[in-house]
């Protein structure tokens, strides 16, 4: 999957703290089945599909282009406080929606659902709000981890319980503009080198 020429050494090197788990065409072809799916499902209405920044956003640019359906799109931020073992999750809206949801069919479109700790508190936010339907899409599902009971309704892919990058997901805001998903092996390396995985960044035409 990689197109970057990197002498041999150096890729040998990468694996041992990366690999790439989802390449860019199979999360290509993974997007189009989903939008064909979402197409069919929502015949004859307009869903407006809620992004939760900022990891939501790569696939949510690539998801809408693969819907054919009359869409609006939104972005909701929100971060969590307190530990991811509580079992209410805290969690603040830091930036809300800029339209109403009230009687719209909302998609909420997610880069990956780990303990669902945020998701089920903003679809509850979102429930009171009073929308027609309210659905989960999430690239990449790590049911392994789950606290909060979820149901994913557009799923693209099972996500081991592995420490993912790349496509949209960050490692301390890095590495967001890795095509392909990568998952990390050694986090402690990473760690130390932050620059572990350049590699793995797009090659722009010369
Ligand atoms: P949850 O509330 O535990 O489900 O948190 C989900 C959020 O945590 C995602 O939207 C990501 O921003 C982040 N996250 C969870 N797992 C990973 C991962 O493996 N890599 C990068 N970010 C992750
Ligand atoms: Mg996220």
């Amino acid at each position: 999957m990689r197109s970057s020429a990197d002498p041999s050494a150096t890729i040998g090197a990468m694996s041992e703290v990366a690999s790439v788990l989802f390449g860019r065409e199979d999360i290509r072809r993974r997007i189009e089945e989903l939008g064909r799916t979402i197409t069919g499902d929502y015949e004859g209405r307009a869903p407006i599909l809620v992004s939760v920044l900022k990891g939501g956003s790569v696939f949510l640019a690539d998801l809408i282009r693969a819907i054919g359906l009359p869409l609006a799109i939104d972005y909701m931020s929100i971060s969590r406080y307190g530990g991811a073992t509580e079992s209410m999750g805290r969690v603040r809206i830091v930036k809300d929606l800029e339209q109403d949801v009230g009687g719209r069919d909302v998609i909420v479109v997610e880069d990956i659902v780990d303990t669902g700790l945020t998701l089920s508190y903003l679809i509850s936010v979102l429930q009171s709000r009073e929308p027609a339907s309210i659905e989960v899409c999430a690239l990449l599902d790590k049911a392994a981890r789950r606290i909060a009971p979820l149901t994913i309704r557009y799923r693209g892919f099972e996500c081991p319980d592995v420490f993912v990058v790349g496509y949209g997901l960050d490692l301390q805001e890095r590495y967001r503009n890795v095509p392909d998903i990568l998952a990390v092996h050694d986090l402690a390396s990473l760690d130390e080198d932050p620059d572990l995985l350049l590699s793995y960044l797009p090659v722009p035409p010369a």
